[in-house]
């Protein structure tokens, strides 16, 4: 079985974005692949976070994750912190890319041109981790939205460089986008991408917001003034992003919804999209709030962190000695 890997970073609440460009991938992938799936906890703190919103946000994203259909008995759920070998490989990934591949990563070119200041080390250096997150367990694919795939690029132009440099050691990964929904938008400016550090929750859903504002916020979403239902990205961004987001929670094609529903006038539509969100995501909370009350969480985290740790260290201790810093026996 090849395997697969991927993570979210909860520095707020998972929104719709988070989950149709990536978790509800990883429910359907947890069949035909060995999936290692981990809450990036060390990479949420490359901002700023209140410490008790934090632990609020990373229980909860656990909680999503098996609310949103992730077995454990199927994949290997995980915190990333609890495998040490992360932070560690992440260094030595460090030191092998260069400031230039750095300043590429247009996550962190965008928060400067912003003129974003205070802006971390950590956050510069981000990519790193992220490649030792996935070169740690020698990951085939990994499933991420579009926003996500420069990173995954990065780890295969750094596993090659490491490969050459020291001898195979790594699995070259390849990134996986979803043809429907690799880039969900904004609901109220749909030229950028939904997103929970957006100033604005009229254009983010959460997963856990409550389903009456969910409904409002699909209502008031930002269309054009063609009154047409059309699929032109360009000229009606806002009704495509709504024809991109029904459609993947309905897996039914762009083309085939707009049969189905041309002539129709947009508050009708939207209608429509609304009841398919809430939908959707009425089920996902009825499951999150069983979890929450259900006690599991710890030892889904305690069971998959040791099966995680099994092979990170296996493979860090594999880098170590291929480096050369590794001048012993570990008892
Ligand atoms: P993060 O937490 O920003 O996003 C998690 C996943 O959700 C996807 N996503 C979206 N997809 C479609 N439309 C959107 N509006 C949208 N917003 C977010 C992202 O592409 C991503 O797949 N660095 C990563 C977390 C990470 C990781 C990893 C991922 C850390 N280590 C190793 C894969 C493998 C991040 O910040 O994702």
């Amino acid at each position: 079985m090849e395997r697969m890997l991927s993570a979210i970073k909860p520095t707020g609440q998972l929104t719709l974005g988070n989950y149709i460009g990536a978790l509800r991938n990883f429910v359907r992938y947890q069949d035909d692949y060995e999936l290692y799936v981990f809450i990036a906890n060390l990479h949420c703190i490359t901002v700023y976070q209140k410490p008790e919103e934090l632990k609020k946000n990373l229980k909860d994203a656990v909680a999503l994750y098996l609310a949103a259909g992730l077995d454990p008995k199927k994949c290997t759920l995980f915190l990333q912190t609890d495998v040490r070998a992360h932070a560690e490989l992440g260094y030595i990934m460090a030191c092998n890319t260069y400031l230039g591949e750095l300043n590429r990563m247009t996550q962190f070119k965008d928060k400067q041109q912003k003129g974003e200041t205070g802006l971390s080390a950590g956050l510069y250096t981000y990519p790193c981790l992220m490649a030792a997150d996935i070169l740690l367990y020698d990951a085939n694919y990994v499933p991420v939205g579009e926003d996500q795939k420069q990173h995954v690029e990065l780890t295969r132009d750094l596993a090659e460089r490491f490969n050459n440099r020291y001898g195979e050691t790594f699995v070259v990964p390849s990134p996986l986008t979803p043809k429907v929904g690799k880039r969900i938008m904004s609901l109220n400016d749909p030229s950028k991408k939904m997103s929970k550090s957006e100033n604005n929750d009229k254009g983010c859903i959460y997963l856990l917001d409550d389903l009456n504002v969910v409904q409002k916020k699909v209502m008031s979403a930002v269309t054009d003034s063609y009154g047409e239902l059309n699929l032109d990205k360009e000229k009606q961004p806002g009704l495509y992003n709504l024809f991109e987001i029904y459609a993947a929670l309905s897996d039914t094609s762009k083309e085939e919804l707009l049969k189905k529903h041309q002539g129709q006038g947009y508050g009708e539509f939207k209608k429509t999209v609304s009841e398919c969100v809430v939908s959707e995501l009425s089920k996902i909370q009825e499951r999150y709030k069983e979890i929450i009350a259900s006690n599991q969480i710890e030892d889904i985290l305690n069971e998959g962190a040791l099966k995680a740790q099994r092979i990170a260290e296996r493979k860090l201790e594999k880098v170590e000695r291929k480096i050369g810093i590794n001048i012993h026996k570990r008892r």
